[in-house]
């Protein structure tokens, strides 16, 4: 009979010698299987003697079991060393590529009106569109505008030569399409569209037929109108003062109401805003000496005249209003110190990365703006 111990230091050279999962598992069929080399050693007990079985059955049994357990330890080794050599090989990347957004910037026209968005929006305005090009009814008549009104010539128009739809209320005036003047054609067209009260701002693009330093043919506009019962020149007053000092963040912001002319308000005014000389530049606020107080308009605003209310079919018997407009490059080119107009829309991409924002800063109402 094999001798038990040369059989034990053979099974665990091997065991130990092993260097996969399957050469350790033909060791342990080759010792431990049906066929195997202890199995064999235990299937001879049978025919010993009562002594003999008892003390060569625990020596098996503890051949048996330092086997199995070898067996089991070795296993476990080559386990680890399994995993670590997937760990090492397999490697899964499970990140993105950065977005190409990080390298593109927001206009400062579009910042201007996220911003005015976030203002109004706290306020409770909501946010209005109208089309740019306009009939001669949304963009002047139904304005207070009457065909032939000299104060049409304040604005000069682009006309397009196909006739637009004459509105039945439009009566004469221009049949000709135009571009819109002014944001003040969607305060019509939302109170002919809606029920008051309303409490709405809206942006959009607008055109004159202007060129020079301070003026192009194409700009934008926010307009606002508020209406609702018990409206008064004070909800104006209050509602735009709020609105500059939280633009351009500067709480004491003077603010000016001057009487100015808009057909489509009674009364009218020019807002301003007070500045004084800084060194060689100007800057927004109050002056310290009241000599220095300088003013620069900004918007002009006024309480929306009853043909208006009348025109979109609503009672000024029983509804008043405000509104304003104001021009949104002067007021971002006054918040940001940006010089000059035309660069606007020069399309210079080192302008953008310089005057630009940052896509992923976002104004909201947590940071003001
Ligand atoms: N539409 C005027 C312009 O373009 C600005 C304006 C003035 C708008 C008074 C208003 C307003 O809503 O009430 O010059």
């Amino acid at each position: 009979m094999t001798n038990i111990n040369t059989l034990k230091t053979e099974l665990t050279t091997q065991i130990e010698a092993a260097n996969d999962l399957q050469a350790l598992d033909d060791i342990r069929i080759s010792a431990l299987g049906k066929k195997g080399r202890v199995t064999a050693l235990m299937k001879t007990l049978g025919s010993m003697t009562p002594e003999e079985r008892k003390t060569k059955g625990q020596e098996l049994n503890v051949l048996k079991n330092e086997i199995t357990n070898q067996l089991k330890k070795q296993e476990k080794v080559l386990k680890k060393v399994e995993m670590e050599e997937r760990l090492a090989t397999e490697q899964l990347d499970i990140t993105l590529s950065i977005r190409p957004e990080r390298k593109g910037h927001i206009h400062p026209i579009s910042q201007t009106m996220d911003e005015l968005v976030t203002i109004f929006g706290a306020m409770g305005f909501t946010v209005a569109e109208g089309p740019d090009i306009e009939d001669d009814w949304h963009n002047f008549t139904a304005l207070n505008f009457p065909p032939g009104h000299p104060a049409r010539e304040m604005q000069d128009t682009f006309f397009l030569n196909n006739p637009a739809k004459v509105e039945p209320e439009q009566k004469s005036g221009d049949t000709r399409k135009l571009l819109r003047t002014h944001t003040s054609s969607v305060q019509i067209r939302h109170m002919e569209n809606n029920e008051p009260p309303f409490k709405t701002i809206c942006f959009g693009r607008t055109y004159r037929s202007d060129w020079d330093m301070t003026h192009t043919p194409m700009f934008h506009q926010m307009e606002c109108i508020c209406v609702d019962k018990d409206i008064t020149m004070a909800h104006l007053k209050g509602c735009l003062t709020d609105f500059v000092r939280a633009f351009f963040k500067i709480d004491d912001l003077p603010v000016r109401f001057r009487p100015s002319f808009f057909p489509f308000v009674e009364p009218g005014a020019e807002v301003d805003i007070g500045y004084f000389k800084k060194g060689e530049g100007i800057k927004l606020g109050l002056a310290d000496n009241p000599n220095d107080q300088k003013w620069m308009e900004i918007l002009g605003a006024g309480m929306v005249h009853c043909n208006v209310l009348t025109n979109c079919g609503v009672n000024p018997e029983i509804y008043q209003g405000f509104a304003f407009g104001m021009g949104l490059e002067r007021a971002t080119m006054l918040k940001y110190g940006i010089s000059d107009l035309r660069t606007f829309f020069d399309s210079d991409t080192r302008w953008l990365d310089h005057y630009g924002f940052d896509p992923f800063d976002r104004p909201n109402s947590a940071t003001g703006q």
